[in-house]
């Protein structure tokens, strides 16, 4: 069973309840959250004020991708602020066990992101502490980029080291993900698609939303 997390980032924020109550309703189970600092990433996006405003209108699983320098200054406001798990980037991380660890004591699921020039082995040492690997199958700072399929390899690497060990972590593709693309991702292994401008651009959001679900 996929669960599907659409982006917000594609949304209209200025109509964010509206378009987080239609993920709901379609049936999506998680709802993704990009945080963007301007640094790591060159955009900038939302903080825990937005998240803790969005928090009391919608009982979605909120997944926050934290594309920030310094993630662990900001661990504690996210989670204050309603992320249920905290996806926190390798390429930021001096520690990146500490970091995890840190994400667990808060009580929230930890995840570790990694960007499409990334390997399997670069991930692997850390899935003893993880609930969700991240492999971007874009360049992280932008919605509605074109699909990088260098990733898919990595994942069915992933995949079947989780099988094999019987390791109770998710697989999550980002980027690019869509009718054409989702399939490909599912037989490399992953178990949570992340759509934002294939399902908040599309003519009618919740029957991406039900596709998704369906595949
Ligand atoms: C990109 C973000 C993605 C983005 C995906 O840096 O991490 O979550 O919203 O957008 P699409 O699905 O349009 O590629
Ligand atoms: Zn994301």
């Amino acid at each position: 069973m996929v669960i599907i997390a659409p982006s917000i980032l594609s949304a209209d924020f200025a109509e964010l309840q509206q378009d987080i109550a239609l993920a709901e309703k379609a049936g999506a189970q998680w709802l993704h959250l990009d945080i963007m600092d301007g640094h790591f990433v060159p955009n900038l996006t939302i903080g825990p004020v937005v998240v803790a405003a969005i928090r009391t209108h919608a009982k979605l699983f909120f997944d926050a991708h934290l594309m920030i320098e310094n993630p662990e200054k900001y661990l504690a406001a996210f989670a204050e602020a309603g992320a249920d798990l905290i996806c926190v980037h390798l390429e930021t991380l001096k520690d990146p066990v500490k970091v995890l660890r840190q994400i667990k004591a808060l009580g929230k699921k930890a995840g570790l992101a990694v960007n499409p020039d990334k390997k399997f082995a670069d991930l692997q040492p850390y899935l003893p502490e993880l609930d969700l690997a991240l492999f971007m199958s874009v360049w992280p700072g932008f919605a509605g980029q074109k699909f990088i399929a260098d990733c898919l390899p990595e994942i069915a690497k992933c995949r079947a080291y989780i099988t094999d060990r019987r390791l109770p972590v998710d697989i999550e593709i980002d980027g690019g993900i869509n009718r054409a693309t989702a399939p490909a991702a599912i037989d490399a292994g992953v178990n949570v698609l992340v759509a934002g401008s294939a399902i908040y651009k599309a003519a009618d959001p919740s029957a991406e939303i039900q596709h998704f679900i369906s595949l």
